[in-house]
């Protein structure tokens, strides 16, 4: 039975991962030194004596002039002036305010300075008191990968591992949650699906918003951790792909992905045939929900439909990918299925089974799989 959720800072509640980068990078360019995001990468999550220490090393930095005194006097002043005029708060935050109100408590782990997790949560709209408890880098010796920031939380909130969900973003505080023996459920607001579930993510999600509405633990628990447990890959079309060992219900993918079509479509150019399109694909490897419009062109034969735009993205930004589902959202009545081209490109990351969407300005809806839209697709025989 859940009984606390402990919440990670940093890309968990807030959007903060990106301006501590932009951050880091400008102190080594004051120092003359030019990094890039990579020196970052494995730095994050795990507290800004990691965050230096280890970029720098990877920027071959052992003393001056660099020093962690020098860039944490640095970091404040810039990361505080830099969030001083934003809403960083990420989507779905108000799950800490729904948990409460179903009986769960709420602390935050972060291993980040006492300073920034006061301006985070007040760049966010959040209090102190939203929380019942919250732990800092400063509170412990050890800070994550070690488990002791999460132990400590649990023991004030007089939970024990079994009853706590941890909610993380990065490799090292995934491991921390795993440590400290609590389930973890991984974003991928920083790091995608399959590196958290190989760091020991027992779920994965996109971000908070992705958890649908739910009113007691009970609920939050059968949303957040039941599910097919396969992690083998399976072939979608000429691709193979491990999808997510647990997924987000069906119902509410289904409303999130018609979402992210339509506003897709509303962004449609097609000044030409005036036929607005808008597609979402939902990614199998890590569910994540990426979208397109059709982009017409002066010379006609260049335009491009929505449908390819979304697998475009999604390929773009995951490097492969399997399509568990894919929403075409137009003004046509019936709903517009996918062009012969479309369909020809989903043959290479669909399976036969693939849900396809096809939703109306009207709010009318056609259910189909890949199959019968396109029984016998074409994929190339070294890629069967
Ligand atoms: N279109 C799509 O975006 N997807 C389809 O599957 C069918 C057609 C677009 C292309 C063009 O901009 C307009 O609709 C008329 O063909």
């Amino acid at each position: 039975m859940i009984k606390a959720l402990l919440f990670d800072m940093d890309g968990v509640l807030v959007d903060s991962e990106g301006i501590s980068i932009d951050v880091g990078i400008d102190y080594y360019s004051s120092i003359g030194v030019h990094a890039t995001r990579d020196a970052f990468r494995d730095a994050l999550g795990c507290g800004e004596r990691l965050f230096f220490d280890r970029s720098a090393s990877i920027l071959g930095l052992y003393g001056p002039p660099y020093s962690y005194e020098s860039a944490s006097d640095f970091f404040r002043s810039r990361y505080i002036a830099a969030i001083a005029s934003r809403n960083i708060a990420l989507p779905g935050i108000d799950i800490v305010e729904r948990a409460r109100k179903a009986g769960i408590m709420t602390a935050v782990a972060s291993s980040a300075a006492p300073w920034k997790v006061e301006a985070n949560l007040a760049s966010a709209g959040l209090k102190r008191s939203d929380f019942d408890y919250i732990v800092t880098g400063e509170d412990i010796k050890r800070n994550k990968p070690e488990k002791d920031i999460y132990e400590l939380a649990m023991i004030k909130l007089g939970v024990d591992c079994g009853e706590s969900v941890v909610f993380e973003d990065s490799k090292g505080g995934i491991e921390s949650g795993r440590r400290a023996g609590c389930r973890v459920v991984s974003m991928m607001t920083t790091i995608d699906g399959a590196t958290a579930e190989a760091a020991g993510a027992s779920a994965v999600i996109s971000d908070l918003s992705a958890i649908p509405p739910f009113s007691t633990a009970d609920e939050l628990e059968a949303i957040l951790f039941d599910g097919d447990s396969s992690t083998d890959r399976v072939r979608y079309g000429a691709s193979m792909i491990r999808p997510l060992s647990r997924r987000m219900p069906q119902e509410f993918m289904e409303r999130r992905a018609i979402e992210a079509a339509r506003k897709a479509w509303e962004n449609a150019y097609a000044p030409y045939s005036g036929f607005h399109v808008g597609a979402a694909v939902v990614s199998a490897a890590t569910g994540r929900i990426y979208s397109g419009c059709n982009v017409e062109n002066s010379s006609y034969g260049a335009t491009i439909c929505a449908e390819r735009n979304a697998m475009t993205s999604a390929i773009t930004a995951e490097g492969s990918l399997g399509i568990d589902m894919l929403v075409v959202y137009s003004e046509d009545e019936p709903p517009a299925p996918p062009c012969a081209m479309c369909l020809q490109m989903m043959a290479e990351f669909a399976r036969p089974e693939t849900l396809v969407l096809l939703v109306s300005t009207k709010a009318k809806e056609i259910r189909l799989s890949f199959s019968q839209l396109l029984p016998m697709p074409f994929v190339f025989p070294t890629m069967r």
